[in-house]
């Protein structure tokens, strides 16, 4: 049983602000994108042949050559990614080999510090039969629905809500054919293209260090998680 990766590494990280693309931005003295490979390396049971990471166009080389320390005996393959996320994901889907490969993970480069036991959790969820797994964490916020206005429309049932993280695990053929069916603007992440074609997608338990980095204050939270592991 083997998994195969597909990094989604290619946003600009407009929200996070600098000159540098998100996925290379450094904690710690390492990119974002070199903790994320290494955090799923060591996800052992994930059993990972291969990782497929989309970047920035004109940055595949680079990336290539730093990463390969990283990834001991997995196949390491690097394309451009596309303007928006799904079509970074789809670059990089194509590009997965078809044989021998029973679970494709779909990991954000930016959720760099997610721990092994969710991953694992994923990956076992996809092994026991799940077409399509999301980890998932309690939300903390009231959440409401607003209108065009503003004005809120209502208040759904906190205890209904989860957010969202990666990887997302899913059985290979399922996700090629979800991506098939295409994207639009609507689409935030690869469950919900499952959704779209009818696939039942599981929930497992996350981590609150799976969080994405997307803001500036993330980079100071992922600063004192690091630093707390290297204690
Ligand atoms: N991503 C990608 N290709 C894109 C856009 C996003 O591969 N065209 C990746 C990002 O690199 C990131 C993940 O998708 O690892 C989640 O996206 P997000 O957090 O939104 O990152 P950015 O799009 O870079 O940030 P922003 O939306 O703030 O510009
Ligand atoms: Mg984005």
């Amino acid at each position: 049983m083997s998994s195969a990766v597909v990094i989604p590494a290619a946003g600009l990280g407009l929200r996070l602000g600098g000159e540098t693309p998100k996925a290379f931005r450094e904690v710690g003295g390492d990119s974002l994108l070199v903790h994320a490979v290494r955090g799923l390396k060591a996800a052992t049971a994930a059993d990972l042949v291969c990782f497929v990471v989309a970047v920035p166009p004109g940055s595949e080389e680079t990336v290539g050559k730093e990463l390969t320390p990283y990834v001991g005996d997995a196949r390491l393959i690097v394309v451009a990614g596309g303007a928006e996320r799904p079509a970074s994901v789809r670059a990089a889907l194509d590009v997965v080999p078809i044989d021998g490969i029973d679970c494709i993970l779909v990991h954000d480069a930016a959720r760099a510090f997610v721990p092994a036991d969710a991953i694992e959790r994923v990956v076992a969820a996809v092994r026991a039969g799940a077409e399509a797994v999301v980890p998932v964490v309690p939300v903390t916020d009231t959440i409401k629905r607003v209108g065009p206005t503003g004005d809120v429309v209502d208040t759904p049932d906190r205890s209904t809500l989860v957010a969202v993280q990666t990887p997302q695990g899913f059985a290979p053929d399922v996700l090629r054919r979800a991506h098939a069916a295409g994207a639009d603007a609507a689409v935030t992440d690869d469950a919900m293209m499952c959704e779209r074609i009818g696939v039942t997608v599981r929930t497992v338990e996350g981590s609150p260090d799976a969080f994405k980095v997307t803001r500036p204050q993330d980079l100071l939270l992922a600063e004192a998680l690091l630093a707390e592991r290297r204690i």
